[in-house]
């Protein structure tokens, strides 16, 4: 099985690469990736010598660079190439329009154009929009409220507008938030987990009641799995574990695991256009494909904290040069 996967030094893109060589001894893996401030080749150390796998530098908005590597035949696509952080969107929108909605256009002309099997669209939640009460279900209608969430709403539309048109085999999965290892500092685990541990306070936006769902990686890897094997082509999956909890509780947790106390949080000016709450119904993939969550919570969160704590190497590097401002103030851009 020859597997592309874009955006493979990315986070999630990086630890699906790392589930797919553990669990598959056939597996062949292209990583085509730009390496924009989010990819790190860091993140693929322990596996760059392994004969499975490739690294392609690229960007899947250049048509040519991804057709080139499409072309030469490969059983599965899955995007993980993608602006993912909500608050750079409000700053400024443009590479999300540009990777998120130009970049997947070229990837599914090249699915179409060379035959290619089966192409899995990573999304998330956020396109569904608020949901105060209840839980998103697939059928929903999308309501995407930040620039980052409308360019992912795009791009599933156009997912499903080339299954209809061309029978274009693609899925698209909706996902909660996740965390884990390798997770770039910017996202509320490692920006809090890392303050944390060097005495720095924590920025919760507005009054911290805001309430996410939460997936580990690995669970998110297994749910990605099943889809690209099982999953039927033209269809939606929503990936979740039903667990929610607000930002401060969540903040709570982080503060005991990396002992420090309430006196860390800082109540900052809110998100422009918060969502207030993501809510999925992930029935479908459970019942349809057979798939559940392994992962607890807390045993999950202690596990991403003490990664973070036993790589201070790989965090240096992230927050070293031109993110280093960033990273300190990033609150205050908003
Ligand atoms: O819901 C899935 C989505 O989760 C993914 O599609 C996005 O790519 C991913 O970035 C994430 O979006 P969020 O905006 O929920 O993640 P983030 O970690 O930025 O923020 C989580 C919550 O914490 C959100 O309500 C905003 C809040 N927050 C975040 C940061 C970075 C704070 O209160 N302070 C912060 O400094």
């Amino acid at each position: 099985m020859k597997i592309l996967i874009t955006g493979g030094a990315g986070f999630m893109g990086s630890n699906m690469i790392h589930y797919l060589l553990k669990k598959y001894n056939d597996v062949e893996i292209i990583n085509f990736d730009l390496l924009t401030y989010a990819g790190n080749l860091e993140n693929l150390k322990d596996i760059e010598n392994d004969s499975r796998y490739t690294f392609i530098k690229g960007d899947i908005v250049d048509f040519q660079s991804i057709n080139s590597v499409v072309s030469q035949g490969v059983d599965i696509v899955i995007n993980y190439a993608a602006e993912t952080h909500v608050d750079r969107s409000i700053l400024d929108a443009k590479a999300f329009l540009s990777t998120n909605i130009m970049g997947v256009y070229n990837l599914l002309e090249s699915v179409r154009k060379n035959n290619i099997k089966k192409m899995v669209q990573i999304s998330t939640d956020e396109v569904y929009g608020a949901v105060l009460e209840g839980e998103s279900v697939e059928e929903d209608v999308f309501r995407p409220r930040s620039p980052y969430a409308a360019s992912k709403a795009s791009a599933d539309h156009l997912c499903h507008s080339y299954f209809t048109t061309y029978n274009t085999p693609v899925i698209v999965t909706h996902s909660v938030n996740f965390y884990g290892p390798y997770q770039f500092p910017e996202k509320l685990v490692p920006l809090f987990t890392t303050k944390l541990f060097t005495g720095e306070k924590v920025p919760v936006y507005g009054d911290g009641m805001q309430v996410r769902e939460w997936i580990f990686t690995e669970d998110h890897c297994s749910a990605i799995d099943t889809i690209a094997n099982k999953g039927e082509v033209g269809e939606t999956y929503n990936i979740g574990t039903g667990f929610r909890v607000t930002n401060l509780e969540i903040t709570k947790k982080i503060i005991k695991l990396t002992g420090r106390d309430e006196s860390y949080v800082e109540y900052v000016k809110d998100r422009a256009g918060h969502d207030r709450r993501y809510a999925l119904n992930s029935q479908k993939i459970r019942t349809k494909l057979g798939w559940k969550p392994e992962v607890n919570f807390d045993t999950g969160l202690q596990k991403t904290v003490d990664w973070y704590k036993n790589n201070p190497e790989w965090l240096e590097k992230c927050v070293s040069g031109e993110y280093k401002e960033y990273y300190k103030n990033q609150y205050k851009l908003r």
